[in-house]
């Protein structure tokens, strides 16, 4: 059965100037609809103060916008974050949650991603929640247990394939040009998968990405790894050409 269709999202994380960011979604919306219709979906997650200008930047190209990360509240005295319902308005349908560097600087837990993964839903936007095990607990042989943990405290249980997309980031390679080898992916995404389909009705159809020194290089042998439908791209999603290559490398389907 073919999986579903990859979803290539880029997180610009806290980098760049207005100007920077209408330049690089103009040309990521070029090179998309040079590609055409088919080829993988695409998302970019700029920062918040940029989500209009690259809003409109990409308006009329399939590409999808996103954020980074949003409050758990509708609304309310909450200096400084982001509701899921605000996200929305400026245009966006997709937001991450539980980020390791949320989840690391912001001292985030899964109780914490889990209720903002809720806002997404509730706002109508689907949530990309992060996971991922650090170096010291892969070394320790617990990865498999810390990814189920985190699944299991921050998925939201209404959520379905239309509204629910996991990230697999192993802390330790993201930024650090470090990358699992594909049998280290294909077994926790393997384990993801099962989790999901035990859990959802619809787990087949989740898309699971990897995410984490993704590299024009290293995209195609990442991406063709089972269960792994898409990627999220840091550093390597900041420059146009590289992140289309990463884009063309997804398969077809
Ligand atoms: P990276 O970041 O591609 O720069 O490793 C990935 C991420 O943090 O989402």
């Amino acid at each position: 059965m073919p999986g579903p269709k990859p979803l290539i999202a880029g997180n610009w994380k806290m980098n760049g100037r207005l100007a920077d960011a209408a330049k690089l979604a103009g040309a990521v919306a070029a090179s998309v609809r040079a590609l055409g219709p088919d080829g993988a979906d695409v998302l970019v997650c700029p920062p918040f103060p940029h989500l209009g200008a690259v809003g409109q930047a990409l308006s009329g190209s399939r590409v999808h916008l996103g954020a980074q990360d949003c409050h758990a509240e509708a609304g309310g005295a909450f200096t400084g974050d982001v509701a899921a319902e605000m996200l929305k308005d400026a245009g966006c349908s997709f937001v991450l949650v539980g980020h390791s560097e949320r989840r690391a600087l912001h001292a985030e837990t899964d109780g914490v991603v889990q209720a903002k993964a809720r806002a997404a839903l509730r706002a109508g936007l689907t949530a990309i929640v992060c996971v991922g095990e650090t170096l010291s607990e892969r070394d320790g042989g617990r990865t498999l247990a810390v990814v189920a943990g985190q699944l299991a405290g921050s998925l939201p249980d209404d959520a379905n394939a239309g509204n629910l997309v996991v990230a697999y980031e192993p802390v330790w390679a993201i930024g650090t040009g470090r990358t699992p080898t594909t049998a280290q992916v294909a077994e926790v995404h393997g384990a993801i998968r099962a989790g999901l389909s035990g859990r959802f009705k619809d787990g087949a159809k989740l898309r699971i990405l990897y995410g984490g020194s993704v590299n024009a290089l290293n995209a195609a042998e990442l991406l063709a790894v089972a269960d792994v439908d898409g990627a999220l791209v840091g550093g390597a999603s900041l420059r146009a050409d590289t992140f289309e290559t990463i884009i063309k490398a997804a398969p077809r389907r």
